[in-house]
């Protein structure tokens, strides 16, 4: 199939939901993909952060062969020995004490909504059902997610949202300690709001969030669908601030491109689910814990991916800088957390990220005028070399 046909194939058959580029990718390795005409792209967008391990990755092509053979999909009603492997690796590696497995983001924010609600009204009283969360947060597209994304503009055409949700300035832990009333039982955030643009909160932010939430006694969710799985560095972000949440939610990383979502929490807090309260056909599929395991195995190995990622984080950034100084007439603000970075444009990012289409490289646009760079966390620093000349000509063609 051609580009020309894609188009048209995807007109006539596809619901328009999406913004499409004009490219058909067809095959991917590391950090490169092609499309049907032949041409290479480095992928700094990973497939929104999803292929940290680049395209590909042996290992984990390997695992899903091998659990092709043996077994494609069992229901939950049955054990199933890859999701005991994987959800003992999060346990042993996290803070948390259970793992409920689904299929994507937004499936694990619903569970994690439930999740609180279930524990909260054990706990308090049926009335005890309020989550606070962000503004410009990003929790996903179904409705309870949705209910809990900080962007009005997402819920139009689709309301009512689901009752309950308050939206507080991200980055501020007093607005969240005023929003806490006796009927919240929870606060979700993200670590980093990577939808809206890579914004990363004040240094003590968590903390403190998790201070106020102890305090007050509600649950701290911690959204880590985008930071988690060694993007900021750490194997989760809540790390790099010392604390802990009582759940978090997982997906994109963690099946290296299976279509995966996990649920993880305390033991305290997971037992306020019961047989029959949660649930979802594929969740815990086979082949998507393997996955998942072997993700999970590669990104252990010795911590070297995590201190690649540390590294070409740090890299990355200070090229970004460098491209933000010398076209500081478009750009305002190079920032990022590991290999999550943002260079904020004071214009619409469209056209740069079809620029650097053109020239071979794969970025994404969040929240109209901030250019993302996800690139798996395998990237070297000749490929980030080469990125940052091709958005600097971009940049440079823009006036
Ligand atoms: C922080 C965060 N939460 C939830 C989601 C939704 O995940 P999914 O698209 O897998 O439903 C995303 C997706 O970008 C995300 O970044």
């Amino acid at each position: 199939m051609d580009i020309k046909r894609a188009i048209e194939d995807s007109e006539h058959y596809l619901m328009n939901t999406y913004g499409r580029l004009p490219v058909l990718l067809i095959k991917g390795r590391g950090t490169k993909v092609w499309g049907s005409d032949n041409k290479e792209y480095l992928d700094f967008v990973g497939g929104v952060a999803t292929n940290v391990l680049g395209h590909c990755y042996p290992k984990v092509v390997v695992a899903l062969q091998k659990q092709a053979q043996r077994l494609i999909h069992v229901s939950n009603w049955y054990h199933i020995e890859p999701q005991l492997k994987l959800a003992k690796i999060l346990v042993d590696n996290s803070f948390a004490d259970k793992a409920f497995f689904c299929n994507s983001g937004t499936e694990a924010v619903e569970g994690a909504i439930k999740l609180a609600r279930k524990y909260a009204t054990q706990k308090n009283g049926t009335s005890c059902f309020g989550i606070v969360t962000a503004l410009n947060s990003f929790h996903g597209r179904t409705m309870g997610a949705l209910s809990a994304t900080g962007q009005k503009k997402l819920r139009k055409g689709f309301e009512p949202a689901l009752p309950g949700f308050e939206h507080v300035p991200f980055g501020d832990p007093d607005a969240i300690e005023k929003a806490i009333t006796p009927e919240t039982c929870a606060v979700l955030i993200e670590p980093v709001q990577g939808e809206s643009g890579v914004r990363i909160p004040p240094p003590d932010y968590l903390k403190e969030v998790r201070r106020i939430c102890s305090d007050k006694g509600v649950l701290l969710i911690l959204d880590e669908i985008q930071t988690g799985m060694g993007r900021t560095g750490k194997l989760f972000a809540y790390e790099h601030s010392g604390i802990t949440p009582d759940i978090m939610t997982l997906a994109k990383g963690l099946g290296s491109g299976m279509p995966i979502g996990a649920i993880l929490a305390t033991d305290k807090v997971a037992a306020a689910f019961s047989p029959g309260d949660h649930g979802s056909t594929f969740g815990g599929n086979p082949l998507a814990m393997s996955a998942g395991i072997a993700t999970m195995e590669a990104l252990l190995e010795g911590g070297f991916i995590l201190d690649q990622c540390r590294r070409m984080g740090a890299y990355l950034l200070t090229r970004l800088k460098e491209v933000a100084a010398k076209h500081s007439d478009i750009a305002v603000e190079a920032r990022g957390a590991g290999l999550l970075a943002g260079l904020e444009l004071n214009r619409e990012c469209g056209p740069v990220v079809s620029s650097c289409l053109d020239r071979g490289l794969l970025i994404n646009c969040a929240a109209g005028n901030v250019i993302r760079l996800m690139p798996p966390l395998i990237v070297q620093e000749d490929e980030i070399d080469s990125a940052i000349g091709i958005l600097d000509e971009a940049l440079s063609r823009l006036n």
